[in-house]
């Protein structure tokens, strides 16, 4: 592995990082004071130069920072969320505070994120008040509130592929619930459909869509547009093909501890990222038989944050509560054929 890009964010722990859609040597990272317990947050906005990585801009807020999502129709803006159960809109192209802030969970807001899906430019979050929450975030207050979970909700993404749907991830009782809704007119959402999908399960942190974004191959799509990744309390990784839940369709075994974000590569079919409690990040390809394809192992704290390019097919970003982000082009990655 080339040497990583490193920037330092002294007494900021990470919890999120994201590359823009759109500026392809821009990430946003946020982060939290005193490990997100108390104390403030800060979304930080960081480039890569020549030189290294360099802080384009900081905003405070005065809660932690759990997650961020760039928007998907302004280079620009972004929204977080927060540990006081806000969510705020941020503009990169202005020095100060947030936009706009919303406010309506009631505890801890842990997972945020952008619909890709043709131009619906809708938010869910999802949290700890067990809710998740659907936003325009043109409209100061929330479109609905999907209600069901019963235990917190730490993770809530949108299909690339299915419009109007997405999954939230939670603890023991419900697992992971998809979502379908259908917008009969601006501002007015019906919930037409839900379903439980692991009824029983284990304790789920995080999950992540197939992406298929700059793939055209149709076979591809048809294969794989079902296919969802979840990573668990259990240091498990598994597969789901969301019309047949009843096995997973693949598990990759390794983490030692449990498994904080997971992702998939944009560019290649078969790989994934973790990352994990127990510091590492870790790169599969869950079609090899033995799918571990490589353990980066380069920060001192959990690894909380993780992102894979949309415009490198080897570039990685990442952040941990070492106070620091690491820009990256794993062995693995270099070495993966064309994609
Ligand atoms: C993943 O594994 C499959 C099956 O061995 C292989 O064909 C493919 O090239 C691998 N992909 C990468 C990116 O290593």
């Amino acid at each position: 592995m080339s040497a990583a890009r490193t920037l330092r964010v002294p007494g900021r722990h990470g919890y999120a990082a994201e590359f823009s859609p759109y500026l392809p040597a821009r990430l946003a990272c946020a982060a939290a004071q005193h490990y997100g317990i108390a104390g403030c947050g800060t979304l930080l906005i960081v480039d890569q130069t020549e030189s290294g990585l360099r802080l384009f801009r900081s905003f405070d807020w005065n809660d932690g920072l759990f997650d961020v999502t760039w928007s998907e129709n302004n280079e620009h803006v972004l929204v977080t969320c927060s540990g006081d159960g806000s969510l705020q809109l941020w503009d990169t192209a202005k020095a100060t505070g947030p936009l706009q802030v919303y406010r309506e969970h009631t505890q801890e807001v842990y997972s945020v994120d952008w619909s890709q899906t043709r131009g619906e430019q809708l938010v869910v979050s999802g949290s700890w008040d067990q809710t998740v929450k659907l936003w325009d975030p043109t409209v100061g207050k929330s479109l609905h509130t999907f209600r069901g979970h019963e235990s917190v909700i730490y993770s809530t993404i949108w299909s690339p592929h299915i419009p109007g749907c997405f999954v939230s991830a939670s603890g023991k009782y419900f697992g992971v619930q998809q979502k379908s809704f259908s917008r009969i007119t601006p501002g007015f959402i019906v919930s037409n459909y839900w379903r439980n999908l692991f009824p029983v399960g284990n304790y789920w942190h995080c999950l992540h869509w197939h992406l298929q974004r700059y793939h055209s191959v149709l076979f591809f799509l048809n294969c794989f547009q079902n296919l969802l990744v979840t990573g668990a309390v259990d240091c498990s990784l598994r597969g789901w093909d969301l019309r047949n839940v009843r096995q997973p369709v693949f598990e990759l075994l390794g983490h030692k501890y449990a498994i904080r974000r997971v992702k998939f590569s944009p560019f290649h079919a078969s790989v994934l990222a973790s990352c994990s409690y127990d510091f590492t990040v870790r790169f599969w390809n869950f079609s090899k038989p033995d799918p571990l394809l490589e353990t980066v192992e380069h920060h001192t704290e959990f690894a909380c944050g993780l992102d894979l390019s949309l415009h490198s097919p080897t570039q990685v970003a990442d952040c941990a509560w070492d106070e620091t982000i690491k820009i990256y082009d794993p062995a693995c990655l270099a070495a993966a054929p064309p994609p």
